[in-house]
Formats: C-alpha cells, structure tokens, sequence
C-alpha cells in the first residue's frame, strides 16, 4: 500500500519541523514549506496540513488554491484561539475537514491526523467502488443491447420465416407484404407515432395476410372469382392470422393489426365491422399502405398505376375506408419516400433470387385478384 503523503504549510519554521517529525515517526511521507505561496504550487499530496495566519496567503486561501489542483486531498487547518471564528466558517463552507487548535498535545495531532488519514481512504474507496460501479453498470447496459439486438433479429428472422411460408402457398405475398410493411412504418412515423409501436405497425402489416396459410387451396388459388359460400372462408384469414400469432406473446399487438386489417373507418368491413377508433391505429394505417400498394403494384391482368392515381383513390375514400387523420398523414409524405420504399424492395428481391441462383420451384397456379 502507498505511504500517504502529508503537505505541511507554516510560516514558523519550529512548527513545521515539529509537525514533520511527528508525521514521519507515525510512517508518512511529509514535504514541508513555510512559503504559503510556493507551497499553493505543490500537487503531489494525499493530506494537508496548513497554519492559518501566514504572510502572503491565509491558510483557507491556501486550501482553496490546492483545493483545486487536488480536490480529493483531505484539508487540515491550524488555528490559534483568536482565528478561531474565520476557521470555523471555513469549515462550514466544506473546505476543511477538520480544525486544531494550537498549541496542541501529542494526542490531540495523532488523532486528528488518523482521523484524516481515515477519512482520505474512505473517499478513495468510494470513489473506486464507483468508478467500478459505473464500469459494471456500463458492461450491464452492453449486454442488455446485445441482447435486445439478438431478439430483434431472431424475432425478424421468424417473420422473414412466417412470410415467405405464406409465399409458398400465395405467390408474390412476400414482396407485397414487404412494401406494405414499410410504407405501414412510414405512414406512422409522418403521424406522429415513435418507438416500439412503430415496430409492431411494421410487424402487423407485414404478417398482414399470414392466416392466408390456412385458407384451402380450392379457395386461395382459384382461377375464377370465389362463391358467396367461398367468400365466407376467404374472410376468415384476419381471425386465423389472430389465432395462429396469439401463440407468441411477444407479438400480441402486431396481432391485433392483422385481426384488423380488413376493417374499414365507416364500419363496413370485417371480422367484427369495428367503427373508427375502434380500429387500432396501426390496422389503419394499413389499409391506407395497403391500397397504394395494390394501384401501383402490376397485376396479372394490367399494369400498376401511377403514385397519383393512388393518391387520388385514397383522397376519394376519406372518411369511407380510410382516417382522414391518417389521410392527411399519408399525403405529407414526398413521393420519393414511396419510391425510395419501392426502390429497397426491389433490391431484396433481387438479392433473394440471386441467392437462389434463379430456381424456379413449380408454383400453382393463381387466382387473379
Ligand atoms: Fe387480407
């Protein structure tokens, strides 16, 4: 362990040698001046010991100099009977931790000086232990952000997973989906919503269809347009959707879109015909994404249309199918934000088929929507 290292300041010589040899006989290092102006300069010491009354600099004026260049050194002051108010004030203030008056005995100087020498570990302890603290809390923070880093991309992973299963069944889902998802987020964010909802809007929107895995085949890819009877199984998909992500907690609210994501704002659409605010913003949301997605999008049957066009239609819906609130939302965002989107899409979808080296894997045939 370090020996401790005293600064003793007087401008009584005797005095300074008498406190340095007691110092020196109780095993610490001592360095000694009866210049209170030098000694302001000195740096290197654990604890100070200063008289009051010196020439050019009081002793309270000394220890606010040092108390500057060496904060967490412990301050000690001398004082005769008559300074005793001015020093008092000076411990007061927090600038001394202890006072001794003089003359003074033996005792009296070792236990105040124990004292001080006590009191230096006690800060230097707690300041370690903090300083370690705040290492382990840092590490801690480190950890948690991995770890929160890895469940993101396991829970993506899973969706990715989920989507492209609907894909096998439902040709060109996935890429719709992923557009939808995104523009989903972008139409969020322009209304005002931040954080993990933006997340979850993403999540519903992109796992939107996914109770389409349980429709039948007879169903999901006829040719022709669907019977009432068919329609009627057709309409289930929301609730199987619901059903099937009820079973990952962490995922609850994200169901709640796909649950949704067929109600319309004038109550008209389905399961449950759900009015307005009923609705959960972010099925909502959806249906405005949704729609731009399906008029730009090429179809087996005609090519997508213009941004503008898709604009307009959903203008014309305000208020039937869609919040007006989000509407407007969804109208403040520049177009080569939506393009942008787009653009990204495309580029996954090229990676995906670079991936797979352009296998083609037989598909069923499709009905046209
Ligand atoms: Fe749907």
């Amino acid at each position: 362990m370090p020996i401790e290292r005293f600064l003793v300041v007087d401008d009584d010589e005797s005095i300074t040698r008498q406190l340095t040899k007691v110092l020196e006989s109780m095993g610490y290092e001592v360095v000694a001046y009866t210049d209170a102006a030098k000694a302001a300069e000195e740096k290197n010491f654990d604890i100070v010991l200063t008289d009051f009354m010196m020439p050019q600099l009081n002793g309270v004026e000394l220890l606010g100099i040092l108390k500057g260049a060496n904060p967490a050194a412990v301050r000690l002051l001398l004082t005769a009977a008559g300074d005793f108010k001015v020093a008092t004030e000076a411990v007061n203030q927090g600038e001394v931790f202890r006072l001794l008056g003089k003359p003074w005995t033996i005792s009296e100087l070792t236990s105040a000086v124990r004292q001080a020498v006590e009191h230096y570990h006690l800060v230097q302890e707690n300041e370690r232990l903090g300083r370690e603290l705040g290492a382990k809390n840092a590490e801690l923070v480190e950890v948690n952000h991995n770890l929160e880093h890895l469940v993101v991309e396991r829970t993506n992973g899973l969706l990715d997973g989920m989507i492209s299963a609907l894909d096998f069944r439902d040709t060109e889902t996935q890429w719709h989906s992923r557009r939808v998802s995104l523009n989903a987020r972008r139409i969020a964010e322009e209304a005002g919503i931040r954080g993990r909802e933006l997340d979850v809007i993403e999540q519903g929107a992109l796992l939107h269809d996914i109770g389409k895995i349980g429709v039948r085949d007879s169903i999901l890819l006829k040719p022709g347009p669907l019977t009432p009877e068919e329609w009627v199984e057709m309409k289930l998909h929301p609730e199987i959707g619901f059903r099937m992500l009820s079973k990952m907690p962490y995922l609850h609210d994200a169901s709640l879109i796909v649950l949704q994501h067929q109600e319309r704002w004038d109550g008209h659409g389905y399961p449950k015909g759900l009015l307005g605010e009923e609705i959960v913003v972010g099925a909502r949301i959806f249906v405005i994404a949704d729609t731009m997605d399906a008029i730009t999008s090429d179809r087996p049957y005609r090519k997508g249309r213009s941004l503008a066009v898709a604009k307009e239609e959903i203008r014309r819906c305000t208020g039937s199918q869609f919040d007006p609130a989000l509407v407007e939302a969804f109208e403040r965002i520049p177009d080569a934000d939506l393009d942008a989107i787009r653009e990204k899409v495309r580029e996954l979808e090229r990676e995906e088929e670079k991936r797979w080296g352009g296998q083609v894997l037989p598909m069923p045939s499709r009905r046209p929507l």
